[in-house]
């Protein structure tokens, strides 16, 4: 598949079959997401792809406790400029969807990282922190974009979630993640019952500066 069209394409599936995914497919996809760089080139990450039934469901009790939370955050949210009422309501239609389906996915991925301790000495605690938390996402998150933009080359649908870092300890002792690892995402992924539409977003002219914040870049 020719590569912007993917990038155009690779839209949040929610909705997605049971039918299984052949390994070899799944190996592919993980295979592309581990392409990706990551500071120094530490390689920290660990990709648990979930196929079995009872941890599956286990997986999808944790995320179903979050529903109240994802009703009231579409609910009550001030809606950017760019989300109408009638988007924002089906939104969360399919997040609530996925809450009571995550199960049925024929693979769940939960992408991981070794939590490096990072304490530059001229920085403060709190930058520390800061920094920490953006070098461990910037070591992870191509990888994940890698394999979404892979799953879409080969006509799988799947959608990054975050739901389940509140409630970290739980998914934690189902998979056995050790205490010094973060996971990053869950994502469920199989052949989708949807269509692949074209990804919508604000124009880069509204969302790129040239040379300094506050100078429109000329698209
Ligand atoms: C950091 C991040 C966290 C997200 N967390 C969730 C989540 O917990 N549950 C969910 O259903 N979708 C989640 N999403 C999916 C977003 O809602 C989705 O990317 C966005 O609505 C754009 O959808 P589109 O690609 O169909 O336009 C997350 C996306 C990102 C990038």
């Amino acid at each position: 598949m020719e590569l912007f069209d993917a990038i155009y394409s690779a839209r949040t599936m929610r909705m997605i079959k049971p039918d299984p995914v052949p390994r070899e497919i799944l190996n592919r996809v993980l295979d592309a997401a581990i392409r990706a760089g990551s500071a120094y080139n530490n390689q920290h990450w660990t990709f648990l792809v979930v196929t079995d039934a009872v941890q599956k469901k286990a997986l999808a009790d944790i995320y179903r406790q979050g529903a109240e939370h994802v009703r009231d955050g579409y609910a009550k949210r001030v809606l950017p400029p760019h989300i109408t009422p009638a988007e924002n309501l089906k939104d969360l239609n399919s997040a609530m969807y996925l809450i009571e389906h995550y199960h049925e996915a024929p693979a769940i991925i939960v992408p991981c990282l070794y939590n490096v301790p990072i304490k530059v000495p001229w920085l403060t605690s709190e930058q520390n922190t800061l920094f920490a938390l953006r070098l461990a996402g910037a070591s992870i998150y191509p990888a994940i974009q890698n394999l979404i933009l892979a799953a879409r080359s080969f006509g799988l649908g799947t959608v990054l979630t975050t739901l389940h870092l509140c409630y970290e300890d739980q998914v934690r002792r189902v998979l056995g993640i050790p205490d010094d690892h973060l996971s990053f995402a869950m994502m469920p992924i199989g052949y989708p019952v949807e269509e692949f539409r074209r990804v919508t977003r604000k124009p880069v002219s509204k969302v790129a500066f040239e040379n300094r914040w506050g100078t429109p870049w000329r698209a």
